[in-house]
């Protein structure tokens, strides 16, 4: 399939060695004219191949700076961002890092830049000069790995918001990227297109895309190989979601409460019935019990 090759370009190119992204002791600091407002402060974290990475942290606590700073759209003031080898300040490489991240935003209407479906998803590889062929491909394989194909002629307003969403992913995706960072990408959606944005992201994982996912969805995290919660600029945890979530007072000091089913999966727990920390859904409840 297209897109699982898609997917796996950088294992492909890099002959056999994968690469990772590497926030290096990160600070960052917006300069405004009152004065420098400091977002981050010696964050340190890595995003892998074929990893699915929940970020999750109060308003203001700096995941969309951290977002913006892995694919070099802002640069660190201290420390440094490594894109499989590549230093995002790097300036003759701006473009190869920002065609190894993909960043897809929180309103899907915001990033339709065309007036069908398939011409929206061809917008960035034609940008990059990717010839006709390549590209017919390169656009379905990046539809079918969101399930999307078969809207080609579709105008994009006339998709649900899910859709749009997805349609999103899929531009990012037409790019090649080995990574995509995708900054509370559900914020606006119902709860069906959620799910559907959710069950992408665990499918382009699956086929090696290392995904990072902001988000305020707590249960979220569940599905996550790694969680890294962020407070006032500096990292809280960054680990495993089943100790976080299993954990209430670690979860307190991170300022997140467990959904109404994940308090149930901890009074049965407490009442000796073996429900798993990460069982955050009332189906996931229900099958351990
Ligand atoms: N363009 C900007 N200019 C000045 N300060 C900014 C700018 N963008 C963000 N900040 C500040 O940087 C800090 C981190 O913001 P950031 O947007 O990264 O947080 P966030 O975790 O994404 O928040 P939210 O959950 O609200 O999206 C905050 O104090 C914020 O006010
Ligand atoms: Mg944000």
């Amino acid at each position: 399939m297209g897109w699982t090759l898609l997917a796996c370009k950088d294992v492909d190119e890099a002959s056999g060695v994968t690469g990772m992204i590497e926030f290096i002791d990160i600070t960052f600091e917006y300069r405004t004219a009152g004065g420098s407002v400091p977002a981050l402060r010696g964050v340190s974290t890595k995003l892998l191949p074929g990893e699915l990475v929940t970020v999750l942290g109060p308003n203001g606590s700096g995941k969309s700076t951290l977002a913006r700073l892995a694919n070099g759209l802002l640069h660190p003031s201290g420390g440094r961002v490594i894109v499989d080898d590549i230093d995002s300040l790097d300036a003759a490489r701006v473009w190869d890092v920002r065609s190894r991240v993909g960043l897809v935003f929180q309103n899907p209407d915001n990033q339709i830049v065309a007036t069908t479906v398939e011409e929206d998803v061809a917008f960035g590889p034609e940008n990059l000069g990717v010839n006709r062929p390549a590209m017919r491909e390169r656009v379905a394989g990046a539809l079918e790995a969101v399930g999307l194909a078969g809207l080609e002629k579709r105008e994009p307003h006339t998709l649900s918001g899910g859709q749009k969403q997805r349609l999103a992913i899929a531009g990012a995706l037409a790019l090649a990227p080995a990574y995509l960072v995708l900054d509370e990408p559900t914020a606006m959606l119902d709860l069906q297109g959620r799910s559907d944005v959710l069950e992408v992201l665990a499918r382009l994982r699956d086929s090696g895309t290392g995904i990072m996912h902001i988000t305020h969805h707590l249960a979220d995290a569940a599905a996550a190989d790694r969680v890294l919660v962020l407070a006032r600029g500096s990292v809280l945890y960054d680990g495993v979601p089943s100790r976080l979530l299993g954990d209430s007072e670690l979860l307190g000091r991170c300022g997140l409460t467990l959904p109404p089913v994940g308090r149930l999966a901890e009074e049965l727990r407490a009442a000796g019935v073996p429900v798993p920390a990460d069982a955050l859904t009332a189906e996931s409840v229900v099958s351990a019990l």
